[in-house]
């Protein structure tokens, strides 16, 4: 008999796992049975608020043999670790963007549920907004056309309005930090817009942000892309200056761009060009994060596998290391040499 929900850990419980913490309490297939985190008055907090259990440890809350399946929102650079750990200890994984820290991390996450028979799902929602599923349909529908290039900008200006965790400012731990952060979410959705990316070329900049010990980090990158069927494109990313955030789809028939809340469709009638609007907005708040935590529910209940799994998170891990690479070397890097390496 198909069971009615499915138990759930939620570990890393601050900032961005309060976002993941609302979408468990929101699906109806989940149970959230217990938390962690190294911040333990965090942790009690959230046991005081839902009731869930408060393990002493993560190999305790591990050995929980009603547990099904953990979500980690933990900083990246724990991601490969406590993956790991959790499949190996045959629970499913739903960790967050991005899968790991490089490709040679994130390829032991991927073989590790592979061999576990483990369900894997990667926290890259955007492709799931309303924008961009609609631009799919468009593409699909051939309303675009043959499409020639793309261009995608995803900056907001946290390393000037906010604290960044000192962690996203060390090289090892979050490599381009912007790209790493922020444009891996275009990134992924380019793939899933256009197809494989198959190369690229990328430059950055330090300009304004440092790290605790006054040393500049990377907070400004651009980045030309070749995708396997011949698209060419561009995308950049910064974390300072105001906000944008926007998908270019240029093809023989319209262009497309899709935005946060609106999608503008540009075609050629009778040689001038006319403009719709087409509204996008989301009708309620996280809705492209519940859609996920909704779809990982649903595998853990029937077995079917998510949309963005462990290798398609890998691929996207692989094209900011390229990128990384690119900016050192100032040659285009291949993503199937980076794949190949590990
Ligand atoms: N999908 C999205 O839109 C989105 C948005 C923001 C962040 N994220 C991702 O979510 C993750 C967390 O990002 P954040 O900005 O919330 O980070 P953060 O540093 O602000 O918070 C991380 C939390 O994890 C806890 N933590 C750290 N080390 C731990 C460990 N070893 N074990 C247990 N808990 C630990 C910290 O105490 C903190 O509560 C990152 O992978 C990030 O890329 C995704």
């Amino acid at each position: 008999m198909k069971r009615e929900y499915a138990n759930i850990a939620l570990i890393g419980v601050t900032n961005h796992g309060r976002t993941i913490l609302r979408m468990i309490e929101a699906c109806d297939k989940l149970r959230l049975r217990s938390c962690f985190d190294i911040n333990s008055a965090a942790v009690r907090q959230v046991a005081a608020e839902t009731g869930c259990r408060a393990p002493e440890s993560y190999e305790a809350l591990l050995s929980d043999p009603e547990l099904d399946a953990v979500a980690i929102a933990t900083p990246n650079f724990v991601h490969r670790d406590q993956a790991i750990e959790a499949l190996r200890h045959g629970k499913h994984v739903f960790i967050e963007k991005p899968l790991a820290v490089n490709v040679c991390e994130g390829l032991e996450i991927v073989k590790t549920a592979k061999d576990a028979g483990k369900i894997l799902q990667v926290g890259h929602n955007t492709r799931k907004r309303r924008s961009f599923r609609q631009g799919k349909r468009f593409i699909d529908a051939g309303e675009v056309g043959e499409i020639v290039s793309v261009y995608a900008n995803m900056s907001f200006n946290f390393g000037i309005s906010k604290d960044v965790p000192e962690w996203k400012k060390e090289k090892d731990k979050c490599q381009m930090l912007p790209m790493t952060q922020l444009g891996i979410h275009f990134v992924d959705t380019l793939q899933y817009l256009v197809g494989p990316i198959a190369s690229v070329t990328c430059t950055q900049r330090s300009a304004v942000i440092q790290n605790k010990h006054g040393e500049k980090v990377v907070d400004s990158v651009a980045a030309t892309l070749m995708f396997e069927n011949g698209v060419i494109g561009a995308i950049q990313s910064d974390y300072v200056t105001p906000e944008a955030y926007q998908v270019v789809i240029s093809g023989t028939r319209a262009r497309i761009t899709c935005g946060a809340e609106t999608i503008l469709v540009e075609k050629t009638v009778r040689g001038k060009v006319e403009v719709q609007s087409i509204s996008a907005s989301e009708e309620i708040d996280g809705e492209s994060y519940l859609s996920e935590i909704r779809e990982f529910a649903e595998c853990l209940l029937t077995g079917n596998l998510p949309d963005v799994d462990g290798k398609v998170g890998l691929r996207n891990v692989a094209v900011v290391e390229a990128m990384a690479r690119s900016a050192e070397s100032g040659c285009a890097v291949k993503i199937g040499e980076v794949l190949c390496e590990v």
